[in-house]
């Protein structure tokens, strides 16, 4: 029997090792009672696109790791390496004092962002936003914004797991059961015009969702609102991209008012949507902004925030102030390996021009998926921004009632079984986790989409094959 403790007898066995994971893993998001009879899927290798579980089964990642996060795709021996040499040169040292790859990475990333100069590093999306609400709470003590300590959201968005991150959500079902929430987080309507909370219709609409920002301000008190944390575009909560109208709006209400408009790039930054930034496609010029999943490439934690140097600057004002500077820290936010793994990722995704192919990419699968549209009357709405896009599932294209869960589950599993992963939306808000979520790699090419797009035709046919013929088209 082996004694070596880190390589426990049968570990190398692909049963014995989802025993492991059976009896020891708390996996995420999973309802536990169904892993008793089949053990979770246990993913060994990725190469590209394609990922390997311990059974030798191949399947082709549509989700870019699950949560849009592995965008240069698997096996970036550029990014190991660049790890790798920077973990034996230094691998940590606390935030407080500097490192190379942390001061170069500032530089990089501050010369892609219009205005945002600043760059505090953490470990998590959730922590980034955390540290953003940090400053506006703080600020909100000086003289220059006494009292504008307010924080305000949107409905369908998602800003993380951690209970400030999640008072800041409008993902009613991300949020049962973990209550109360912080005070003065503040809730505004989504802006997803296929279900138009204000039942109006694009363009004959005033853009009623971006005024509505304007009424809670006035209805708050202007006095006391600090910033609005928005997603570019809603990710986790059916990938709804707003009218080119909302955002300028939006930003003309926060100087109006002196808001802090705060973007949550976490899953939209570093090219996913076919630019650097989702906030680039309409115009805007963020205080703030967050980044994460993609920033480097999965390969290792790291999350940022950006802000302007006027928020920076406001932390210096009062030195004799014991207290007048941000005291926060993130102990991970010290890891070298974060920094050296992003400046690879970004030098990656220039050399390939990867922007460029998430876009082109991007319109292929929208027109692709059109042409299923035409076949399939359960696609209600396809919506979506470079290699970011959302298929909502519906059972009758008038009533736009939603797909019930068993079926996204069956066409989910479909795909699965057929060598392709999609992602879905999924318990986040109530009677709408009906959309499917593409998110591929930016390398992703034509025999790549097409293989996903031939998974999720095969999909919906099984899955709907009694009811399509009931459809009002
Ligand atoms: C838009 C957005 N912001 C923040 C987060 C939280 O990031 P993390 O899970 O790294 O804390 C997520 C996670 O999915 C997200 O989708």
């Amino acid at each position: 029997m082996s004694t070596d403790k880190t390589n426990p007898p049968g570990a190398n066995d692909s049963q014995t090792l989802r025993q492991f994971d059976q009896q020891h893993v708390w996996h995420h998001l999973t309802q536990h009672k169904a892993l008793e009879q089949n053990p979770a899927l246990m993913i060994r290798s990725g190469n590209g696109m394609m990922v390997t579980d311990t059974d030798g089964n191949q399947y082709l990642d549509a989700t870019s790791g699950g949560v849009w996060t592995v965008n240069l795709g698997y096996g970036r021996q550029q990014i190991v390496d660049a790890i790798a040499k920077q973990l034996s040169d230094l691998p940590y040292f606390a935030g407080a004092l500097g490192n190379e790859p942390a001061a170069k990475f500032a530089k990089v990333l501050a010369d892609l962002l219009p205005n945002l100069s600043r760059i505090y590093y953490a470990s998590s999306g959730s922590e980034a936003n955390e540290k953003a609400y940090k400053i506006v709470r703080q600020l909100s003590q000086s003289s220059s914004r006494q009292g504008k300590r307010k924080i305000v959201y949107r409905d369908r968005d998602y800003h993380g797991t951690t209970i400030a991150a999640l008072s800041s959500s409008g993902h009613n079902e991300r949020k049962a059961q973990y209550g109360p929430f912080l005070d003065d987080f503040v809730e505004i309507p989504h802006c997803c015009c296929y279900r138009c909370p204000f039942n109006k219709t694009y363009p004959s609409c005033n853009i009623e969702c971006a005024q509505a920002f304007e009424s809670e301000i006035l209805k708050q008190g202007p006095d006391t609102v600090g910033s609005v944390v928005l997603e570019s575009i809603t990710a986790g909560g059916g990938v709804i991209v707003p009218v080119p109208e909302y955002l300028p709006m939006i930003a003309d209400i926060c100087k109006q008012y002196g808001v802090l408009l705060h973007i949550d790039e976490v899953v939209t930054g570093m090219g996913r949507t076919g630019t650097w930034f989702g906030f680039e496609h309409f115009n805007v010029f963020p205080d703030m902004i967050t980044l994460a999943k993609g920033l480097a490439g999965g390969y290792a934690a790291i999350s940022v925030l950006a802000t302007t140097e006027t928020i920076f600057e406001a932390f210096k004002t009062d030195t004799n102030d014991p207290l007048n500077y941000f005291r926060d820290i993130s102990t991970f936010g010290g890891c070298t390996a974060g920094p050296a793994a992003a400046l690879a990722n970004i030098d990656i995704i220039q050399t390939e021009n990867l922007l460029n192919n998430a876009k082109i990419m991007g319109d292929y699968f929208i027109q692709q998926l059109r042409g299923l549209a035409e076949k399939h009357p359960c696609i209600g709405d396809i919506r979506g921004k470079g290699l970011f896009i959302g298929i909502e599932l519906v059972d009758d294209r008038k009533t736009k009632h939603p797909v019930d869960e068993a079926r996204m589950t069956r066409v989910f599993l479909h795909c699965l079984q057929h060598g392709v992963m999609i992602g879905r939306s999924n318990r986040s808000v109530a009677g709408l986790n009906n959309v499917l979520l593409l998110s591929p790699a930016l390398i992703c090419d034509k025999a790549k989409a097409d293989d996903i797009i031939t998974a999720i035709d095969a999909a919906l046919t099984a899955t709907f094959k009694q009811t399509v013929f009931k459809q009002t088209v």
